[in-house]
């Protein structure tokens, strides 16, 4: 049996692997290779960063050596400078960013993603479904005509993993813990649920239409379940017009966040074929169909989304801080200071 919990965890005890059919087992070992290979990257990740720190404090530290206290005062003031520019640069893009959010949430596209499916995937899947969700935030943020997204059924598993992402709770979107049938109960007749089962195809985006996106991380085991779904409920679904662009070598299902992603890529330039080439990957144009996040960089990503967070930038501060501030103390001073900075690097880090 599947035993997937977190990151860390194993997939599946030892000895059940014997007791699986083939197919299952196979998958079963590239599920483990693949968390293998993320933890690696992951370690890999933190320690290209401490090195990194490292080599610039060096270099800062021989940069100074040789100067007189008035030079090293003068560089360490105009270093000083340049961070506080680079600083002010990232808040005024940030809030940019807000702003925009905030402009889509009155007149941008309305896309749902659909968060009711939490007891159909694993945690595994759902923490993917997590990650995609996230990287879909990322994504709107970045448009210049962002869409007004909801989360909709924003509850039980899918709802806790969210709250676990950093800076979620500051997120400029819509979190609901109703259904979206019950939250646009007035509106039915705008809502489209988008599946590739559908029969229709969508030809345009309307902005007085609500798109319904299934949150669903789930390699199509679920097939048809959300056009079940919309059928049950008497709304509208429509597939993406991918067939009359492109021709994909697997199924034409695509991810959460790439739906999204071509969604805004359509309502930037009003070109499906654009959208299309631009957000689908080329190995699913090819022959290897993936589905998960293993192509989001999931540290990346978090660190866009975190409002205020930013911890890696914070450590890096931090770290520069002290640099400077070890630049311009004598010997002494520095010594006394080590076990204090010490400690709080320590604290950025844990
Ligand atoms: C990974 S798919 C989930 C597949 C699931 N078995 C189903 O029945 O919808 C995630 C969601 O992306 C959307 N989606 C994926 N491919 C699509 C396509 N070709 N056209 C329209 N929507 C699509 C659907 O809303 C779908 O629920």
């Amino acid at each position: 049996m599947l035993e997937a919990t977190d990151d860390n965890e194993p997939i599946a005890a030892a000895g059940e692997a014997a007791s699986i059919s083939k197919s299952a087992r196979k998958r079963l070992l590239k599920q483990q290779r693949l968390q293998a290979r993320k933890i690696e990257r992951k370690a890999a990740e933190k320690e290209r960063r401490r090195e990194d720190l490292e080599r610039r404090r060096r270099e800062w530290e021989e940069k100074l050596a040789d100067k007189t206290e008035e030079e090293r005062t003068r560089l360490v003031k105009s270093r000083k400078e340049t961070r506080r520019e680079r600083m002010g640069k990232r808040t005024e893009e940030r809030s940019k960013r807000a702003e925009r959010l905030r402009t889509a949430a009155v007149v941008g596209q309305k896309v749902v993603l659909d968060l009711e499916f939490s007891d159909l995937m694993s945690p595994t899947e759902i923490q993917s479904l997590a990650h995609q969700i996230m990287y879909c935030y990322a994504a709107n943020g970045k448009c210049e005509y962002p869409a007004h997204l909801w989360l909709t059924g924003c509850n039980g598993n899918i709802g806790s993993q969210l709250q676990r992402l950093p800076g979620y709770d500051k997120w400029i979107i819509e979190k609901e813990s109703r259904p979206y049938i019950e939250v646009f109960q007035d509106h039915k007749e705008k809502l489209i649920y988008l599946t590739a089962d559908a029969e229709t195809t969508l030809e345009e985006l309307d902005t007085n239409r609500i798109y319904i996106i299934g949150g669903l991380v789930d390699r199509n085991r679920w097939k048809g379940i959300t056009m079940k779904k919309a059928n049950e409920q008497g709304i509208q679904s429509a597939k993406l017009p991918i067939g009359n662009y492109i021709k994909l070598a697997s199924s034409q299902v695509l991810t959460v966040n790439q739906v999204v992603e071509i969604l805004l890529k359509f309502v930037e330039t009003g070109d499906w074929k654009n959208a299309f080439f631009t957000v689908i990957p080329q190995r699913k144009r090819g022959a290897v169909e993936i589905e998960g996040d293993d192509t989001i960089d999931v540290a990346k990503i978090e660190k866009e989304c975190n409002e205020e967070g930013l911890e890696a930038d914070a450590e890096e501060e931090v770290e520069e801080e002290y640099a400077d501030n070890d630049a311009i103390r004598t010997k002494k001073q520095r010594s006394e200071s080590k076990t204090e900075e010490t400690d709080i690097i320590k604290a950025t880090e844990s």
